[in-house]
């Protein structure tokens, strides 16, 4: 077997490592082998690709290509130990921006490759010069929407830019407008392929990719991520045409089509439309309410709150993106115990996009080792809240807005939400009156049946655990000491 025949059988298993790796991520319990299976098909994946390449490369080059790969590990390494769970999708959406960018780089390496050479020079067969050129063209045009796209979407993940949608006017007709000119430039391209339209695609579709994603809301974020993948995927199979390297064909279809899918299935849980998210926003109402505020609130105390939870028969629990921020999970646990020991059901409502990233909240709570048993689903939780005594709303605010129920108009109007407001008394803990993520004024605060309980999360539930009449011996609140002093709750 030769070197090619080798690299060629490695990048079958490689292909089909991804394949089980997409497999293995689909369920908790098989996660961390989907993970492994990952790893193993790139780095095999890695290994293939450099020796193959080396039979018609300098041995300089197979050198520098190993420093490159080395620094991009460690690199990655390096980011990877330090990101915090908040800032995952940040991470992710730097990351698809590098896809595209190498996307970009070559399509139009590839392009000077054959201008230099001549079609006769290169592995283009003269009369495949016309695909070859729309090849460069499509790769050019998905790899540089995905890098604007993908520069926009962290720059709202991270709060460097409002969250709030970009309307411009005509906006529909601007994105309808790029891509029928990218459709005439393409053909020009094929025909009599020219400098200057390589310059125009790549301005074109960098221009597309900031418009697409800055006219997206807060809310839609995690579908454009999730798109932004799925864009990353199709940019990097455009690669693999240019490159002639199968494995990246595969992979780049297999992240493209999971991607997608992955969108559809968060659109239909958000009761978004996914044309109108892959379209910016397509039809997506004016931005309204913002930070204005809808009336009067009124605020609690830790000691009102706790003596409330004393007295309650149910509490619910619904936890959102504060919570992590504040990382109060570990006392919030404790609280639950302390509640349980009581007699008072504690339960947990979970909205499927509470947090920054899919199942945030669920790890966040495994990791406080509070009991699967007593987290549920909205699905499985939202008729039970007009049953309830108390709701402790803890750092969410979007999932738990009654707008996008009750307000045709709002930004948010028809995503799923956790009907809080219909317990008998809601409790809200978050710093100010500030508006959520998606950058929508929560009229909740403003109900007769709701009480902000102002501060950061964890100081607050710590303040309550310290207030419960009866601490229990032996526990934190009974040493009058902090929860982050003490081990997490079994
Ligand atoms: P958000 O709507 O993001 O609201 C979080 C609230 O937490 C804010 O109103 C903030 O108010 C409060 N907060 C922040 N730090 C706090 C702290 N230390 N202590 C107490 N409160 C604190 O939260 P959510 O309900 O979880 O909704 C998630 C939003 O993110 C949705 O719009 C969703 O579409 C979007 N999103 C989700 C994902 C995924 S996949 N989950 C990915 C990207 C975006 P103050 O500043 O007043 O404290």
């Amino acid at each position: 077997m030769n070197a090619t025949t080798a690299a060629q059988a490695a990048d079958i298993v490689a292909a089909l490592l991804f394949i089980f790796s997409l497999a293995g991520l689909s369920q908790h319990r098989t996660s961390r082998a989907g993970v492994a299976y990952g790893i193993g098909g790139m780095a095999l994946a890695l290994v293939a690709t450099v020796v193959a390449a080396a039979q018609d490369i300098p041995g300089s080059t197979v050198v520098l290509i190993a420093a490159a790969t080395a620094v991009g590990g460690a690199v990655g390494l390096w980011r990877a130990r330090r990101v915090e769970m908040t800032q995952m999708p940040e991470l992710i959406a730097v990351l698809h921006s590098l896809v595209g960018l190498a996307a970009v780089l070559v399509g139009w390496n590839s392009y000077y490759e054959v201008e230099a050479h001549g079609a006769a020079q290169t592995r283009v067969a003269p009369d495949l010069l016309g695909i070859h050129h729309a090849e460069v063209f499509i790769g050019i045009f998905i790899g540089a929407v995905t890098f604007t796209g993908s520069i926009v979407a962290f720059l709202k993940l991270s709060a460097r830019i409002k969250s709030r949608p970009l309307t411009l006017p005509g906006k529909n007709a601007l994105n309808l407008g790029a891509l029928v000119a990218f459709v005439a430039l393409t053909v020009w391209f094929t025909v009599s392929p020219d400098l200057g339209l390589m310059i125009a695609v790549t301005v074109l579709a960098l221009a597309l990719g900031w418009h697409l994603v800055v006219s997206i809301g807060g809310g839609d974020m995690p579908v454009v991520v999730s798109m932004l993948n799925s864009y990353s995927g199709w940019a990097a199979a455009a690669a693999g045409f240019l490159l002639n390297n199968n494995l990246l064909i595969v992979t780049g279809a297999l992240v493209g089509s999971s991607g997608a899918y992955l969108s559809y299935v968060m659109c239909r849980a958000m009761n978004r439309s996914f044309l109108s998210v892959i379209a910016g926003g397509f039809g997506a109402p004016a931005p309204s309410s913002g930070d204005v505020e809808q009336g009067e609130h009124r605020e609690t105390s830790a000691d009102e709150t706790a003596e409330l939870l004393e007295n309650a028969t149910s509490v619910i629990i619904t936890p959102g993106y504060g919570m992590a921020v504040a990382q109060a999970q570990h006392p919030v646990a404790e609280l639950t115990q302390a509640l349980r020991r009581r007699g008072v059901q504690v339960r947990f409502g979970v909205h499927p996009v509470a947090g920054r990233l899919p199942g945030h909240m669920n790890v966040l709570l495994a990791e406080a080792r509070v009991p699967y048993d007593v987290v549920l689903e909205m699905d499985e939780i939202n008729d039970d809240f007009g049953d309830t005594t108390v709701v402790l709303v803890i750092g969410a605010n979007d999932t738990v807005n009654p707008a996008a129920e009750e307000d045709p108009t709002s930004p948010i109007a028809g995503m799923p939400v956790l009907r809080v407001w219909e317990a008998e008394n809601v409790v809200v803990f978050k710093r100010s009156m500030s508006s959520g993520y998606a950058g929508v004024q929560n009229p909740l605060f403003f109900r007769e049946n709701s009480r902000m309980l102002f501060g950061d999360a964890k100081e607050s539930v710590d303040a309550i655990l310290r207030s419960l009449s009866t601490p229990e011996p032996g526990s934190a609140a009974s040493r009058g000491l902090r929860t982050d002093q003490q081990p997490a709750p079994a």
